[in-house]
């Protein structure tokens, strides 16, 4: 897979559809990302596509995020029609799925793409290290925040359960409504068991 030509691409189109902020973001996660895998030994291009992608579609309004999903064919979801910012994931996963073909034989890069606001029982690194770098990385300002990377940083398997059990506290306190992906996550990760959504 010609990843350069990928990630050439994803900056290029980046460049057309984020706000500065959110630029500055992407290339926080981008750098984290790359850390925390050179410190677990794990391989970053495919990675490094899920971080470019992620959040190509952050800063669209909801109303032009909800009405792509429909006209790609989802089905009406009662849990993102209450919260429909989340739709900028799973329009970057249809994205990068129907944009090159060499991706869909990497669902697991869109796996990662699709969910990394709510989680999900991941089935690669690649999901929890893109979840980890985007709540973690270096213009993420929150209480506790430092307290995580020091986890991440050691250990990943257990930076990702942290960081899971963290946004579920904070969901839960804001009284908002759980996703059955970020349940299946949480299961998932204390069980040690493949869980299905
Ligand atoms: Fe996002
Ligand atoms: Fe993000």
């Amino acid at each position: 897979m010609a990843y350069a030509t990928l990630v050439k691409e994803l900056r290029r189109l980046a460049k057309l559809n984020v706000t500065d902020e959110r630029a500055a973001h992407i290339a926080g996660s981008e750098d984290y990302a790359y850390r925390l895998c050179a410190k677990h030994r794990l391989p970053f291009d495919p990675v490094l596509i899920g971080v470019l992608a992620h959040d190509l579609f952050r800063d669209w309004p909801v109303e032009r995020l909800r009405s792509v999903a429909k006209r790609s064919g989802m089905d009406a979801n009662p849990y993102l029609e209450r919260a429909p910012i989340l739709y900028h994931g799973i329009i970057a996963g249809l994205f990068l799925e129907r944009w090159r073909g060499e991706l869909r034989s990497r669902p697991e890069i869109v796996e990662a793409v699709t969910h990394h606001s709510t989680g999900y029982p991941f089935r690669s690194y690649i999901g929890k290290i893109l979840f980890i770098a985007d709540s973690l990385e270096e213009t993420r300002d929150y209480p506790g925040v430092w307290e995580l990377r020091q986890i991440a940083d050691s250990d990943y398997e257990k930076g990702y359960i942290a960081v899971l059990e963290h946004k579920i506290a904070y969901f839960l306190e804001k009284k908002y409504l759980l996703l059955p992906e970020t349940v299946a996550a949480w299961n998932a990760a204390v069980t040690g068991e493949v869980w299905k959504v």
